[in-house]
């Protein structure tokens, strides 16, 4: 798989927190396989793989906060050092070399991120998670046979929600985008607030303008925040993808509404669903599979600002994966 420095120095999404319980659990990065486990101490990620023989330390179980491999026993501590070999006689010393290779791990925002590039960076800001006054619904995994800026690109497109999602998130009578510029900060870029009439906008049956605001915070996470300016109201939806396996992503989100939506979360979770599957089969046959950064290879509208500005900051970056 192509090995993209930028993304591997990035916090990339795991699993939720909900999902790595006691067991370890392997996930897929880029094309490596990694192992998940939580003990006292927080959470943890190794490459999947003991030193002494190549098995999935994945299959093997936590005991008493030590990573212990399925094959012969060895044990791991939280640093990735074997602090245990059970064949070792008690007078021989573990040796230094005895060590599962441990990448960066951390639990922010209802999930799990990793790091392979070992260098925490900071992780981007989520002031809607916890805040007092907001709900948050954790929404995901979803796999998707495209390449990640792809994926990100679709939930940035404010052109499609009354086409793709007509009768949802938009109607076919109001399709026109109104003129509106991105704006850029150390820390983020994010778009004016733009118009988007839509049917049903928080559930009361009232159809009406709500205004979207894009927020591009890293090349794999990405944000819309919907403001009904007569009542206040506020819904944002961060995006996280992975890139898992060649052409394979898999998204996860945080819904956030500072107001009562008279639904449940798993209603939330099964609306974003219905959303989602209507965009996936369209994701999942654009060409080419990697996002063009030359933008003359595709014709672009003024309402497409978000994604020029997308490609351009993902271009700066230098990001390759999923990208040509
Ligand atoms: Fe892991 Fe032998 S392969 S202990
Ligand atoms: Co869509």
């Amino acid at each position: 798989m192509v090995q993209d420095t930028v993304l591997k120095n990035d916090w990339i999404v795991a699993c939720r927190s909900t999902d790595l319980q006691d067991q370890p659990k392997q996930i897929v990065i880029m094309g490596e396989r990694i192992v998940l486990f939580r003990n006292d101490e927080g959470v943890h990620a190794f490459k999947d793989l003991c030193i002494h023989r190549g098995a999935a330390l994945s299959l093997g179980c936590v005991r008493d906060g030590k990573l212990v491999c399925p094959y012969h026993g060895w044990e791991y501590e939280s640093t990735g050092a074997c602090v245990k070999i059970p064949q070792l006689p008690e007078d021989q010393a573990i040796p230094g070399k005895a060590r599962a290779l441990s990448y960066g791990c951390t639990e922010r925002y209802g999930f799990i991120w990793v790091n392979l590039g070992n260098n925490q960076p900071e992780m981007f800001p989520l002031p809607e998670f916890g805040e007092p006054g907001f709900r948050n619904v954790i929404w995901g995994p979803q796999s998707v046979h495209a390449k990640p800026p792809r994926v990100v690109e679709n939930f940035l497109d404010v052109g499609h929600l009354a086409v793709v999602h007509e009768g949802y998130l938009g109607v076919a009578e109001h399709r026109e985008i109104g003129d509106y510029r991105v704006h850029r900060t150390e820390t983020s870029i994010y778009s004016d607030e733009i118009a988007v009439f839509q049917p049903d906008p928080d559930g009361s049956g009232q159809a009406k303008h709500v205004y979207y605001t894009y927020e591009i915070l890293r090349p794999l996470s990405v944000k819309f925040t919907k403001r009904d300016r007569e009542t206040g109201h506020l819904m944002s939806i961060l995006l996280t993808v992975a890139p898992t396996e060649e052409g394979k992503t898999v998204a996860y989100g945080v819904l956030s509404f500072n107001y009562e939506t008279g639904t449940t979360d798993e209603e939330i979770v099964e609306f974003q669903n219905m959303i989602f599957a209507q965009d996936k089969p369209i994701v999942e046959n654009q060409k080419p599979e990697d996002l063009p950064l030359d933008l003359q290879m595709e014709l672009s509208l003024k309402c497409d600002r978000v994604s020029i500005a997308y490609r351009q900051y993902l271009q700066e970056l230098g990001v390759t994966l999923g990208t040509a």
